[in-house]
C-alpha cells in the first residue's frame, strides 16, 4: 500500500467560484445559541453593542461570517414573526416546544437578527414559518423586511419600530425539514405548499433567493420530487446532513470527548458521506436543471453527539475538539469539489450549539477547533475552485477504512494559490507530492492545526490547546510541492 499520497491540480481547467456563502452559519432559537451566545441586551454587564456580544461579535468578524440562517430550523415553522418585533417589554412570550420547552421571549426577532447580521457584513437567509403559517404571513414578512420607505403599511410599521429603509433579504426559507419537524409532510404535498408561498413572497429590494426545504442525507426520493415539481420557482435546495460517530441509532450518537479511535475514524468515515450525497442529490437536479441555475444549499451539516454531560439535553451542547476541525475541513474540501451546484451552506451552528464556532459561558467565551479551520479557510471564500485528482494512503482503524488525505486548492482574486491538505489519519504523518500543474511557484507556507490527543479541545480555563501555528515545513522544486503531514492535521498553504 502507498506510504505517499500524491495528487495534482489541473490548473488550466480552473472550475467555478467558491460562493462565499458555504461558510454561512446557522443561528436558531435553541437552547443559549442566541439568548446568553449572542444576545445579552442593552443593559448586560457582558460588553455588548447594542445587545450584541463585542466578543463574539469580533470573533465572527475575524472569520468573515458571509451569511447567516436565523430562525430555525424546527423552531422556523412555529414562529410568528410579528411576535418579535415593537418594544421588547411588550412582546408574547411563548414556549420553545422543540428545544427545552423553556419560555421564549421574544426579545430578539426581525431588528435584532438584522442588525446582527449587518454589524457582521453577513447577507441574510430567514427562514419563514410554512408548516404552521400561511402564505399571508410569509409575504407579510418579506413586505415588513423589504418595501421601499415610505411606501406600504408594512413600511411605515417598520419604520416606527426604528427602521425606515428597506434592509436586504439574501434568502428565503420555504420551511424547514417539511418532511419532519417542519409539518410531516409527503414530497408531493411539500412540493404545492412550496410553489403556493413562492408565489405570494415578493421582494421589494432586490433579489432575494428562494430555498425549498430538501432531502436529508439520502433521500432522494425527496429531490427527485421537488425538483419535478417545484425546480421552475425555487432558486435552491436545501441539504440537511448531520455526521454521528454512530449512526445506528438516533439516542446514541456517542460522546463529544474521550472517545476510542474507533469513534475518530467512524465520525470521519460517516462525513466524508457529504460527498456521495452531494453527488446523487446533484444528478438528480441535473436531470431538471441541466443548466445548473438552482443551488443545492447544505444549509444544516455538521457534528451531532450526545449532549454534553450535565447539560439540559434540549439545548444540543456539546465540546468541540480536534475531531471537529477534521470534519469541518474534509466537507470544505468536498464543497469546494462541487462548487458548480454547491453554492451555500451553513454549519450548524454558530454559538453554543451542536458544532459551534464560540463557546460561551456567562462573559467567558472561547473559539472552538472548528472557528480556526473556518478561520484557515477564508481565502476560499469566493475564490477559484481549482480542480485536483488525489491517489491517498488509506487510514484504517478496525472495520472502518477511509482515504487518509483530503485535497483542495483555488486561487484567489489576487492571483495567489492556496492549497489546503488535511491528514485524516491520527496516529501516521504521510508525505504528499502534489503536482502544481503548471502554477508558478517558488515555495508554500501557512498555517498548521493539529494536537497531541484525538479530543484535544479548548476550554475557558485553557483556550489555546488547539489552535493555528506557522507550518514551513513544505517545499516547491520542479513544479511539485512537497510536505509530510504531520497525523491528524489540517495544513493550508500559500503558494509564493
Ligand atoms: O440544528 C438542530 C435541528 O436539526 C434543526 O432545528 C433541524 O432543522 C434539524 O433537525
Amino acid at each position: 500500500q502507498a506510504q505517499q499520497a500524491t495528487a495534482k491540480i489541473d490548473a488550466s481547467r480552473p472550475g467555478p467560484q467558491v460562493h462565499p456563502d458555504i461558510f454561512g452559519q446557522f443561528m436558531e432559537h435553541l437552547g443559549t445559541g442566541i439568548y446568553g451566545g449572542v444576545w445579552v441586551g442593552e443593559r448586560s454587564s457582558i460588553p455588548n453593542d447594542g445587545g450584541y456580544r463585542r466578543d463574539v461579535l469580533d470573533a465572527l468578524k475575524a472569520i468573515k461570517v458571509p451569511m447567516v440562517r436565523w430562525p430555525g430550523g424546527c423552531f422556523a415553522d412555529e414562529y410568528h414573526w410579528r411576535d418579535g418585533i415593537g418594544p421588547r417589554n411588550r412582546r408574547p412570550v411563548k414556549i420553545n416546544t422543540n428545544w427545552g420547552g423553556v419560555n421564549e421571549d421574544n426579545s430578539f426577532g426581525t431588528h435584532e437578527f438584522m442588525g446582527f447580521a449587518q454589524r457582521l457584513g453577513a447577507r441574510t437567509y430567514v427562514s419563514a414559518n410554512i408548516g404552521s403559517g400561511t402564505p399571508a404571513e410569509t409575504s407579510q414578512w418579506v413586505e415588513y423586511l423589504t418595501a421601499p420607505a415610505n411606501t406600504t403599511v408594512l413600511a411605515k410599521e417598520r419604520a416606527a419600530n426604528g427602521r425606515k429603509e428597506p434592509w436586504k433579504l439574501d434568502y428565503l426559507g420555504i420551511g424547514n425539514e417539511l418532511w419532519g419537524c417542519g409539518g410531516n409532510m409527503r414530497a408531493e404535498y411539500a412540493a404545492d405548499v412550496t410553489n403556493r408561498f413562492i408565489t405570494f413572497a415578493k421582494s421589494g429590494n432586490g433579489k432575494m433567493l428562494k430555498i425549498a426545504s430538501g432531502p436529508s442525507d439520502a433521500n432522494y426520493e425527496w429531490t427527485e420530487t421537488m425538483m419535478r415539481m417545484s425546480a421552475k420557482h425555487i432558486d435552491g435546495l436545501a441539504l440537511h446532513f448531520y455526521t454521528r460517530p454512530r449512526d445506528e441509532k438516533w439516542e446514541d450518537k456517542g460522546p463529544a470527548l474521550g472517545f476510542p479511535e474507533r469513534e475518530w475514524a467512524s465520525t470521519l468515515q460517516h462525513t466524508l458521506q457529504m460527498d456521495e450525497y452531494i453527488t446523487k442529490h446533484s444528478a438528480i437536479m441535473d436531470k431538471y436543471d441541466p443548466d445548473k441555475r438552482v443551488m443545492l444549499a447544505v444549509d444544516e451539516w455538521g457534528t451531532w453527539y450526545d449532549p454534553a454531560p450535565g447539560s439540559n439535553p434540549g439545548f444540543l451542547q456539546q465540546q468541540n475538539s480536534l475531531r471537529d476541525a477534521m470534519v469541518a475541513a474534509l466537507n470544505i474540501n468536498i464543497f469546494t469539489k462541487h462548487a458548480e451546484r454547491v453554492k451555500m451552506a451553513a454549519i450548524a451552528q454558530m454559538v453554543n450549539v451542536l458544532q459551534a464556532m464560540l463557546l460561551t459561558d456567562g462573559p467567558r467565551m472561547v473559539k472552538t477547533p472548528t472557528y480556526w479551520v473556518f478561520d484557515l479557510y477564508v481565502p476560499w471564500q469566493g475564490a477559484t475552485s481549482l480542480p485536483v485528482t488525489l491517489d491517498s494512503p488509506w487510514y484504517h482503524k478496525d472495520d472502518v477504512a477511509i482515504p487518509a488525505i483530503s485535497v483542495s486548492a483555488v486561487r484567489d482574486t489576487a492571483g495567489a494559490v492556496h492549497v489546503a491538505l488535511v491528514n485524516a489519519d491520527p496516529n501516521r504523518a504521510l508525505p504528499v507530492s502534489v503536482d502544481l500543474g503548471g502554477v508558478q511557484a517558488s515555495g508554500a507556507s501557512g498555517r498548521i492545526l493539529t494536537a497531541g490527543e484525538m479530543d484535544a479541545h479548548n476550554s475557558f480555563d485553557a483556550p489555546d490547546v488547539v489552535a493555528p501555528a506557522a507550518f514551513d515545513g513544505a517545499s516547491v522544486s520542479e513544479g511539485k510541492l512537497s510536505v509530510t503531514l504531520p497525523a491528524k492535521s489540517v495544513v493550508v498553504l500559500k503558494l509564493r
